[in-house]
């Protein structure tokens, strides 16, 4: 275990880093630069979709690379059209009776955050609406540029950076009443996680929803999902939303998308993403057609029989997780799909990050206390068997 020195010395002090210095990944591993190989259930933060290094994504860099890697968004490409398009096919093969969603691209979930928040703003002004406030919940994350963290309902991401963005407010999440009372003519929005994966793995309440849903349509506010983690196949259905039934009209997208190249998209039903006009908002690597290819073929990996693998994987874990609660201080095991959490519960939860490192398991902590397990969507049975393993092996130790 060791850190790379020329971290500290060249790169400003903005991540706190494990003291691992990562050469190569295959599959659901890693291995560093003592030779030391790691069990990934952190996959680059809900990012390596398909695994490290998986060789579809070697082949279509390689072959993709030496037709076209990037035009700008001055020229049509065929990659990015073929994206967009595939992308709103995955929406009319959940319900085919929903409208067509169109795509913006960029390269992360606060880009495409910030995108959405301007789609929201413009849409309403275009229909001679004055509604500019977004409305977004206690513990949501959403990304560290201004509008992204301005729409972040943690006070932690907020400090030394204020004054944020103004027209956003933090209501508590699964809480109606609150949301009632909050509602007014200035409302353009409504943003959430659908699973607040930073914020501890809070799985939103179906009736919840259904009520923002009612006041969305009443009001004429519109529903924002952020599935920049959810989305892609994470959960066992390619958007999340598709587990609730209820359809937002934008989404964003981006973490698993592209295997680990960044790629960020905001989709929306077409009636709201009219309200762009060239010159509204633009990126300059947006969509470019060697990350779309890439984000075409990982795409197309999650057909059904995928996405139900996901499903009876992410069920296995839970499962495997819940007899280890019996023994070890484990609460609270909940999830969908391949995005899951557990509360760990000793004085220290960030203990056993370091301790599973020793044993070669890599866990992440969030909020304080949860451990979130988000390996590659296509992890094994057996690494699944060897992660449980790996975590009693350290659960014992750091109790002991
Ligand atoms: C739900 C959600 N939204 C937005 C973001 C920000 O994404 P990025 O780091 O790609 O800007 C994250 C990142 O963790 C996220 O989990």
């Amino acid at each position: 275990m060791a850190k790379y020195k020329d971290t500290d010395k060249y790169i400003m002090n903005t991540y706190k880093r494990y003291p691992l210095t990562i050469l190569s990944g295959k599959g659901s591993y890693l291995f560093d630069s003592d030779g030391r190989k790691y069990l990934d259930f952190i996959a680059g933060i809900a990012v390596c979709s398909l695994g490290h290094c998986p060789e579809v994504i070697h082949k279509t860099l390689s072959d993709q690379s030496k037709r076209l890697i990037h035009t700008s968004n001055l020229f049509y490409t065929i990659p990015q059209a073929e994206l967009a398009g595939a992308l709103a096919k995955k929406i009319q093969t959940y319900d085919k009776k929903l409208p067509l969603y169109k795509s913006f691209f960029c390269n992360s979930g606060a880009e495409a955050n910030e995108s959405a928040i301007k789609l929201a703003r413009k849409f309403q002004k275009k229909n001679g609406q004055d509604r500019y406030e977004i409305i977004t919940f206690l513990n949501s994350f959403h990304g560290r540029t201004y509008g992204a963290i301005s729409a972040t309902g943690q006070d932690k991401f907020h400090k030394g950076f204020e004054p944020m963005l103004p027209g956003f407010k933090y209501l508590p999440f699964n809480d109606i009443k609150s949301l009632k009372k909050a509602i007014n003519k200035k409302t353009s929005a409504i943003m959430l996680e659908l699973v607040q994966a930073e914020g501890g793995v809070n799985i939103i309440d179906v009736n919840f929803l259904k009520e923002i849903k009612g006041i969305c349509e009443e009001e004429g506010v519109l529903l924002i999902y952020d599935e920049v983690q959810t989305g892609v196949g994470r959960t066992g259905r390619f958007f999340c939303f598709e587990h609730f039934g209820i359809e937002p009209h934008i989404i964003t997208l981006a973490k698993g998308i592209a295997g680990g190249l960044p790629m960020g998209v905001m989709m929306a039903k077409e009636e709201i993403a009219s309200a762009f006009e060239p010159g509204n908002h633009a990126s300059t690597f947006g969509g470019n057609p060697l990350v779309s290819q890439v984000a075409l073929e990982v795409i197309s990996k999650m057909d059904k029989k995928f996405l139900k693998s996901v499903e009876k994987k992410g069920e296995y874990l839970i499962k495997s997780l819940s007899l280890l609660k019996e023994k070890y201080p484990l609460k609270d095991i909940r999830g969908l799909g391949l995005l899951i959490g557990a509360d760990i519960d000793i004085k220290e939860p960030s203990k056993i990050i370091d301790k599973a490192m020793e044993k070669g398991l890599l866990v992440n902590i969030t909020a304080g206390k949860t451990m979130r397990l988000v390996p590659p969507l296509t992890v094994s049975f057996d690494e699944i068997d060897e992660f449980i393993s790996k975590l009693e092996n350290t659960l014992k130790e750091v109790t002991r």
